[in-house]
């Protein structure tokens, strides 16, 4: 347990698990869903970004910040200690960067900073282009992975570029202030997380600047509101007929999997009533867990707060909000 400031804290994992007792494999800007113990709904589903890297740090880790009077925070800053046991579902999400060789243009915002935490350092350590990061904050107080950071801009002095922006001195970010610090290279490949506001003007410098839409990805931080380890329920069409519904073949894992999707049922749902183990975390359209690759045919979102232009012109899509609309659909979860 480490802790970054007066209201946040890493937590570094380990596996508890018999035959796999130390770490685990994750993509840097992964999250994991923890369950939080809650004395009158048995428990809550919260999502926190690892901010290790996979290719750095020997050991998973994630950081937590106090949100003003929310309740997994919180008991998780007021209960963490040495031997804390806690379920997880395994490492999920899209903010992963599915290429490095461009240069990379972080910005995060307070808690924000922790899966962008876990990309930059393995641009880092394994790749070779440069990295800026842009960091908001409240004041120099509340700057998570302070020390880590100076370390790492000591260590690769000509790779990375660490901008602070604190709020007690030069008030709210504004567009041309972080216009400012973003490197005039339309070439780069940008990652954001931080409250929406913040993303929004920061999308908007970083479009200002020549950077493609499409290179632009965000991870956004909210409550979830559903708890996948009370029971996964599924909500399939009541209409719907034994031999009825959309011939869907998944590869799931690498075990493939036929069957038919009900009119009007989403895929996750689905593929939980055929007994398949598929990802999924907030059913919201949140979180990514659920996301998959559209092989073949056709679906249509009911939401989508998490894909961004460049996952969806790859074929990603979210489980938990595809409801096929071709004759036949084929997809892979890996
Ligand atoms: C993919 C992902 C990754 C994330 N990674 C991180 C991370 O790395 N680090 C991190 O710190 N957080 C992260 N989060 C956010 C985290 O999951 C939680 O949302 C955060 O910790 C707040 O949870 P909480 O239970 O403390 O607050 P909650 O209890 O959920 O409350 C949130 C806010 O809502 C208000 N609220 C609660 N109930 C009500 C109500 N009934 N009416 C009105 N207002 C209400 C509270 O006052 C509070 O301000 C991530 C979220 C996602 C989706
Ligand atoms: S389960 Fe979270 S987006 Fe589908």
């Amino acid at each position: 347990m480490i802790k970054e400031t007066s209201d946040a804290l890493t937590l570094v994992l380990s596996r508890t698990d018999a035959d796999r007792p130390t770490g685990f494999g994750y993509r840097p800007g992964q999250f994991l869903t923890l369950e939080v113990p809650h004395e009158e709904q048995l428990s809550v589903a919260r999502c926190y970004s690892l901010s290790s890297s996979p290719d750095s740090d020997d050991l998973p880790a994630i950081s937590i910040k106090r949100t003003e009077h929310g309740y997994a925070s919180n008991w998780l800053c007021d209960n963490a200690a040495v031997g804390l046991t806690l379920s997880a579902l395994p490492p999920a999400g899209t903010f992963v960067p599915s290429r490095w060789d461009r240069p990379l243009v972080l910005l995060a915002a307070g808690s924000g900073i922790t899966p962008v935490m876990s990309i930059l350092k393995t641009a880092l350590a394994t790749h070779d282009q440069h990295v800026t990061l842009i960091y908001a904050n409240r004041s120099p107080q509340s700057v998570m992975f302070a020390d880590t950071l100076e370390e790492l801009t000591r260590r690769y002095p000509t790779r990375l570029t660490v901008t602070h922006w604190f709020e007690s001195e030069r008030g709210l970010p504004t567009l041309d202030g972080l216009s400012d610090a973003i490197p005039a290279d339309p070439g780069s490949d940008a990652y954001l997380c931080g409250p929406a506001a913040f993303m929004d003007l920061v999308r908007d410098a970083l479009v200002t600047a020549g950077i493609d839409r499409d290179a632009i990805h965000r991870e956004v931080f909210v409550s979830i509101k559903t708890n996948p380890f009370l029971g996964a329920t599924t909500h399939v069409s009541n209409d719907a007929e034994p031999n009825k519904g959309t011939p869907v073949t998944a590869e799931v894992a690498g075990t493939s999997f036929s069957f038919l999707c009900p009119p009007e049922t989403v895929l996750l749902d689905a593929m939980l009533s055929q007994g398949i183990d598929a990802p999924f975390g907030c059913r919201e359209g949140v979180c990514g867990a659920c996301a998959f690759t559209l092989t073949a045919g056709e679906v249509e979102m009911r939401a989508n707060e998490t894909l961004g232009d460049h996952e969806l012109e790859q074929g990603v899509r979210l489980a938990c909000q595809s409801v096929p609309i071709s004759d036949t659909v084929d997809i892979v979860i890996e």
